[in-house]
């Protein structure tokens, strides 16, 4: 048993194979960082190297595995880690579109599916949920979380851990999860990438924090340290975070890795140099060293200076060794590392007809104002824009896995769905950003395909698409980000589409045919201008693999839209952040109509409430809600609030609906949000079709963290409010009694 195994290999190992296991290099192969590591066989011999990681294909896992297993002396098998994200080489859709889907089990199933076949190549580790919440959609890293929601963002922590996990890492065909980034990643002053987070304790709990707890309650096996400070104090070197409250009050029993190269950045943070800042990692509660190199190059020295014990190092290492027992490496170190396994399950037929129905799901139906969606299958449709044929741009940010030349475009998704039935025309129109030096966009691609440019002028290529615009019944316009303008490093302060897709949509609105705007973004973008002008808006964020198929079929109504909007849609960038559970402040607007009231909370100049809300949506059918109940008026701690709403589809299509519940606590020992999600549920109605939707709140939704830190509810008034997204204003009392 493993409580006999490790004690008894630790107490074989010398110091410097202590050291090695605590130690995770970067292969080299794929790159998410900024330093590369050396001498890589040479030190798995010397058993200085605990887990490699971004290494792909069964061969040469294998290859080093092998160093590691038959040359070192202990013959400790490495663990194989990768950003597995969305998907391996069957790409779901970014995180943030997925999580517009609000459809647990199949979040959970692609998971699932990215762990089959990412196992099948030999990983064993992915650096996966990414769970940071986000209100700040200038950050670039939005594109990789579930947006704004604690409550949501919760649910989804979970569904992951299990998918990937599967609740048996033994098994062939689990992988051990890694949340990430603990903690706090989300909340950068400015929105900039790796910036300076500075946050009450209070918000940590309430807001931020319950995610991360959330996959550690479904048993994540590993967590990672984010790059920014908590407190004043690099995550990678918080004590606080890292076993008061990681280990001590969430009873943490896997092992933390820190970000990519996050402990010699501590020494850029100002915290002394790569020895002091690898001691400090080390005793605060960090595990693994990525990249850095600072645990092999200095841990040495400190144990001998007696900065750190050997009780600091043995805990780490008994960590790192635990997860490899429990993922059954030492019984079987090539698990899983079978050429012909990898061939029948990676990008298998299954797999990517499941990519496609949930691109599908994630897509949201922002406007159908003249009810141009969905489609006819008959006339000339014409395609434009720098997306509509760019396989490269289809996976998104962090598909490290994905192999480039296999998405499929929206060119070739129309074509082969309607195409015998549909005359399709296409032309460029603009490229991603201008030719003229007017948008100051510094993108330096990693994915150099997804930048391919157009060499004609901006002039010529609309000139172009006008022609083709005159022979078309319907012009969709596929526009937005590249790939590569939202995720890591990739910040921006404006959020608007680029100037040269604005003009071309301008063009092609004056032809006065029917536009459709398809929009490709990995964070809420600033629409203003695009929602006043264009009658027609479904947003695909970056749909994966299956890209092209998936948004045929929600053009053209064989899938109905149904996702709904995980983070609020600013109108300018000044209103940033901008979440609906916001407080209501001592002096709330009084008017609902967006009109300016002096000495009260809002701006000059723009409204307060944001373009599109949390949770929102269209359909092309509608919904109705009616008859919202309550089981009771009053409820004792041990009682169970039962709520009931009616839903019906009142329009012409089948389709599916997300019903969402939100709480607000009137009273408190600390100010509550106006709104807070607490339940939803995603149901099918056919058309003309009625179902009584029920939900159960219970004394554990009415809890928060109070001043004092402590998780509890407290007696008094609450409403509740059902509704289609967070704007609802359908609600009902109840007061908790003691
Ligand atoms: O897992 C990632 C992390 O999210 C950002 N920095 C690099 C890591 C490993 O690739």
């Amino acid at each position: 048993p493993k409580e006999i195994f490790i004690p008894e290999l630790l107490a074989k190992m010398t110091l410097e194979e202590k050291i090695g296991q605590l130690n995770l290099p970067t292969s080299g192969d794929i790159t998410t960082g900024q330093a590369n590591s050396s001498n890589i066989a040479k030190k798995i011999e010397e058993g200085k190297v605990g887990g490699l990681f971004n290494i792909k294909s069964v061969q040469k896992i294998k290859e080093v595995q092998k160093i590691a297993v038959e040359k070192s002396r202990l013959k400790i098998p490495l663990i194989f880690g990768m950003d597995v994200i969305h998907g391996y080489e069957t790409v779901f859709p970014i995180p943030l579109g997925l999580s517009c889907s609000w459809d647990m089990p199949l979040i959970q199933q692609t998971a699932r599916i990215a762990a089959n076949e990412a196992t099948a190549d030999g990983i064993n580790w992915t650096f996966s949920p990414m769970v940071d919440l986000s209100r700040d959609p200038r950050w670039g890293r939005v594109s990789e979380g579930s947006g704004e929601d604690t409550f949501l963002g919760s649910e989804i922590a979970k569904a992951m851990v299990n998918g990937y996990q599967n609740n048996n890492l033994k098994a062939n065909n689990s992988m051990l999860a890694c949340v990430k980034h603990f903690a706090l990643y989300g909340a950068p002053e400015g929105g900039r990438d790796y910036n300076t987070v500075d946050m009450s304790h209070i918000r940590m709990y309430n807001e931020y924090f319950p995610p991360y707890k959330a996959a550690i309650d479904a048993g994540v096996g590993s967590v990672m340290a984010s790059f920014n400070e908590v407190d004043g104090i690099p995550a990678t070197g918080n004590k606080w975070l890292m076993t008061d409250v990681l280990r001590n009050q969430w009873k943490f029993g896997g092992f933390v890795v820190t970000d990519y190269t996050g402990i010699s950045e501590m020494t850029d943070h100002g915290m002394g140099d790569l020895q002091n800042s690898s001691s400090l990692a080390l005793k605060a509660g960090i595990d693994m060293d990525m990249v850095s190199e600072g645990f092999l190059s200095t841990l040495k020295k400190s144990y001998e200076e007696g900065k750190i014990s050997m009780t600091d190092i043995d805990k780490a290492v008994t960590r790192i060794l635990e997860a490899k027992y429990d993922l059954g490496l030492f019984e079987n170190p090539y698990k899983n590392c079978d050429i012909e396994l990898a061939k029948k399950v990676i990008f298998s037929k299954e797999s990517r007809d499941f990519a496609r129905k949930v691109a599908a799901e994630s897509m949201v139906l922002l406007k159908n104002d003249n009810n141009i969606l969905p489609l006819k299958k008959s006339g000339t449709i014409a395609l434009f824009g720098p997306l509509f044929d760019n396989k490269a741009n289809m996976p998104g940010t962090w598909s490290v896995a994905a192999n480039f030349d296999k998405p499929i475009t929206i060119l070739e998704g129309l074509k082969s769905t309607v195409g015998n039935s549909v005359n399709i025309l296409s032309a460029r129109g603009c490229n991603f950003l201008s030719t003229a030096a007017e948008e100051k966009i510094n993108i330096n691609p990693h994915n150099p395909k997804s930048y391919v440019r157009d060499n004609r002028t901006d002039e010529e290529l609309i000139a172009e698409a006008l022609e083709v615009a005159k022979k078309s019944d319907v012009l969709v316009a596929v526009l937005g980000e590249g790939a590569e303008m939202s995720g890591e490093c990739s910040s921006r302060t404006s959020i608007e589409l680029p100037i040269v897709q604005k003009r071309l949509l301008n063009e092609l609105l004056k032809t006065g045919k029917p536009v459709v705007l398809v929009l490709f973004t990995g964070r809420p973008l600033v629409l203003v201008e695009e929602s006043q002008k264009v009658s027609t808006i479904l947003n695909v964020w970056f749909p994966g693999s299956e890209a092209g198929l998936a948004i045929s079929d929600v053009l053209f109504g064989d899938v109905n839209p149904s996702g709904k909007l995980t983070a609020t849609w600013p109108r300018n960038v000044g209103q940033i952040p901008i979440y609906y559970n916001h407080k209501n402040t001592g002096r709330p607007l009084a008017n609902t109509e967006g009109k300016f009231e002096k000495f009260r909370s809002n701006y000059l100049d723009v409204r307060n409430e944001p373009l599109y809300p949390f949770g929102f949506g269209l359909s092309y059918t509608s919904f109705a809600y009616s008859n919202l109940t309550a089981s009771s008026s009053q409820i004792k701690a041990n009682e169970k609030l039962i709520v009931s709403v009616d839903v019906t589809n009142t329009g012409n299509f089948d389709g599916k609906e997300v019903v969402q519940l939100y709480i607000r606590d009137l009273v408190g020992s600390v100010t509550r949000p106006v709104k807070e999600l607490k339940g939803f549920k995603k149901i099918f109605l056919k058309k003309g079709e009625k179902q009584t939707v029920v939900f159960e709140l219970s004394i554990e939704d009415l809890k928060f963290y109070n001043a004092d830190l402590k998780h509890a509810a407290e007696a008094g008034e609450f409403e509740v409010f059902v509704g289609t997204n967070s704007d609802t204003t359908d609600k009902i009392k109840f007061n908790l009694v003691d």
